[in-house]
């Protein structure tokens, strides 16, 4: 589906997912939501929160896994996706604390593989991801999964691309700066939610969208997983939407 301007996409998102919320609230359902960091999903939490504030969207029954977080990472540091969603979303909303689930950077690498194990089966036993939320990388990763991920990964740890370091060189300030791994859900994890919501805004993000929706499937771009899945939905403003 292409908006106008991604404000206006992420309204639309905002509001399904509050509709999910309130429909498994009014029957006593709990609500598993898969959240992605990046700029791309901001405006998606800023709506909720709104709702939140102003509609009293209560996210008492709402549990909540994210995508991925950078290796090694310290939860306070600036740059940690822990930090990102408590300032975009958590600090704002009424969700518990244990509901919340984000990988964790600070775990000793040789217990990093069971961890993973232990993610997924949180995810499992939450019930598995009712909605998916992504945005993309410029290699086409979706999460941390980069080019030459399988299909039916799990949760682990990745090697990020040069690219992927390079676009978050800033947020590091200096590319030698930004670590080289991450701890990712895999692209079987992904896939295996209920309902997926890809976004992408800006032109920068054009060519990737063309491969991601028009090219043929292929581990070179991890993206064009989501052709496979029956409830998969990629959510554009128009300059993102260009090249198709
Ligand atoms: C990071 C995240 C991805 C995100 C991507 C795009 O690599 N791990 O989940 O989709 O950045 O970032 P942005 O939304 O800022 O364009």
């Amino acid at each position: 589906d292409i908006f106008k301007d991604a404000t206006t996409a992420s309204k639309h998102v905002g509001e399904e997912i509050a509709n999910l919320i309130q429909e498994n609230n009014s029957v006593g359902q709990t609500t598993v939501l898969g959240f992605a960091t990046g700029s791309t999903p901001t405006q998606v939490y800023d709506e909720l929160i709104r709702m939140h504030n102003e509609e009293g969207l209560t996210f008492q029954n709402v549990i909540t896994f994210n995508l991925d977080e950078y290796f090694p990472m310290e939860p306070e540091s600036l740059q940690s996706y822990v930090r990102f969603m408590n300032e975009h979303l958590f600090n704002h909303i009424d969700i518990p604390e244990d509901q919340v689930h984000i990988p964790d950077g600070t775990i000793a690498e040789e217990d990093v593989a069971e961890y993973c194990k232990n993610y997924e089966q949180k995810i499992q036993d939450a019930g598995g991801l009712d909605i998916q939320l992504l945005g993309i990388g410029r290699t086409g990763h979706i999460g941390f999964n980069e080019p030459g991920s399988r299909p039916n990964s799990g949760t682990r740890l990745i090697t990020l691309d040069g690219i992927t370091r390079k676009d978050a060189a800033s947020d590091f300030f200096g590319e030698e700066y930004v670590p080289r791994r991450a701890i990712t859900m895999g692209v079987g994890t992904i896939l295996d939610a209920d309902r997926i919501i890809m976004m992408a805004w800006g032109e920068g993000k054009a060519p990737i969208i063309k491969e991601t929706v028009e090219g043929p499937i292929r581990e070179r771009v991890p993206a064009t997983y989501l052709q496979k899945h029956n409830n998969a939905q990629v959510i554009l403003d128009e300059a993102s939407a260009e090249n198709l």
